[in-house]
């Protein structure tokens, strides 16, 4: 699809005078990573990753015919007004207004909860970009009931994409790939497509165990991050290798390789690091307690036969993936020799999920 297919014909909202809809969207992580991007959100390279099941975020959008033309909406987060979040969805609304005209008929409030504690340093704009663009497309839904279950998906990634990129991977599928590739059939730059390749067993329930080292605010904001790639010296290497990564992944999910998937997934996430601490201005987003937990790991890995390994994002906290199989003992490891590490000795445990649901709808 292209992008003028998500340009709907003029859809008549005379009918329609407020609702409200409750879309309850994971948060996502990424084993081939995504850092760096063109204009309108378009992706230097391709990037896969896992859903993740219990941090999710809850949004309900509440939506009333507008009885003036000046634009109104009101977000609460948690219960609380939160008015400093006003910019990222003015920005937001305005990047869709393209594709979805009718928002600027109605007056909006949003109110938006986490299930993870919002001074976790857990990204949430992919989880809550992503809950908005659902409850977007619920409308357009309502206003043109004939759309098909993939264009209302597909173009809800594309809206999540305009306001965070990693949450156009926040829609359906247990492993999505955004960004395209030759080797990922249907795959787009303009929306996240679920994996439909073969998926060995040793990857089905995935666990996610999130070591919160770091409860800070984020020391780079991800768009200048991204920015830093422009002009970066290793930048068309790292595209280039994200690309033959995207490869070595879809071979790894059929072989079920959990030796390969391990160096895979931490080469991954040291390169995202090593971009950030060569460009111009550097940074270092580890703490001394990543590196602690990273030297455990391996440690943990050459005396023992587990295939628990690391990735992080842009920032401390440590996500360790592992199989199922190993849920009790890597539990035990955790408690005994990595939580310590953890402000507050705070850690959460996730698994792969299956993507967003629709939780309530309220048609008034
Ligand atoms: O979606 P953004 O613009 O916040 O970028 C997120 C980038 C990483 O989380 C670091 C990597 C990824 O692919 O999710």
């Amino acid at each position: 699809m292209t992008e003028k297919d998500f340009i709907p014909q003029y859809l008549d909202t005379s009918n329609l005078q407020k609702g409200k809809f409750t879309w309850k969207t994971p948060s996502n992580i990424a084993l081939v990573k995504y850092w760096g991007k063109k204009e309108h959100q378009i992706p230097e390279n391709t990037s896969i990753s896992f859903t993740l099941d219990s941090c999710h975020t809850i949004t309900t959008l509440e939506f009333v015919k507008k009885k003036n033309e000046n634009s109104k909406f009101e977000i609460y987060f948690e219960g609380k007004k939160k008015d400093s979040f006003k910019p990222k969805i003015e920005i937001f609304f305005d990047r869709i207004k393209r594709y979805c005209s009718f928002v600027s008929k109605f007056d909006f409030v949003i109110k938006s909860e986490n299930s993870f504690p919002h001074s976790s340093g857990i990204a949430s704009s992919a989880s809550g970009m992503s809950a908005m663009a659902l409850c977007v497309m619920s409308i357009e839904k309502e206003l043109n009931p004939k759309i098909t279950d993939d264009y209302f998906y597909k173009k809800a990634s594309f809206l999540a994409r305009l306001g965070s990129g990693s949450a156009c991977r926040s829609v359906k599928g247990e492993i999505v790939v955004w960004g395209m590739h030759d080797e990922i059939g249907e795959s787009s730059d303009l929306y996240g497509v679920e994996f439909s390749d073969a998926v060995h067993p040793n990857f089905k329930n995935y666990q996610d165990t999130i070591l919160l080292v770091d409860k800070g605010e984020k020391q780079v904001s991800s768009t200048l991050g991204h920015d830093l790639m422009h002009g970066h010296p290793f930048a068309k290497n790292r595209f280039q290798q994200a690309e033959e990564n995207i490869s070595k992944m879809k071979a790894i999910f059929k072989s079920g390789s959990l030796k390969d998937f391990v160096n895979l997934v931490e080469s991954e996430a040291l390169t995202l690091h090593a971009m950030m601490m060569t460009s111009n201005p550097y940074f270092i987003l580890m703490k001394s307690n990543t590196l602690k937990i990273i030297n455990k790991i391996w440690e943990y890995r050459a005396t023992t036969n587990s295939n628990v390994c690391f990735t992080l994002d842009a920032g401390a906290n440590v996500h360790l993936l592992f199989p199922i199989s190993e849920k009790e003992i890597i539990a035990k490891f955790v408690d005994m020799e990595l939580k310590q590490y953890c402000q507050n000795n705070h850690y959460i445990c996730d698994n792969v999920g299956k993507g967003a649901q629709l939780t309530s709808i309220d048609k008034l």
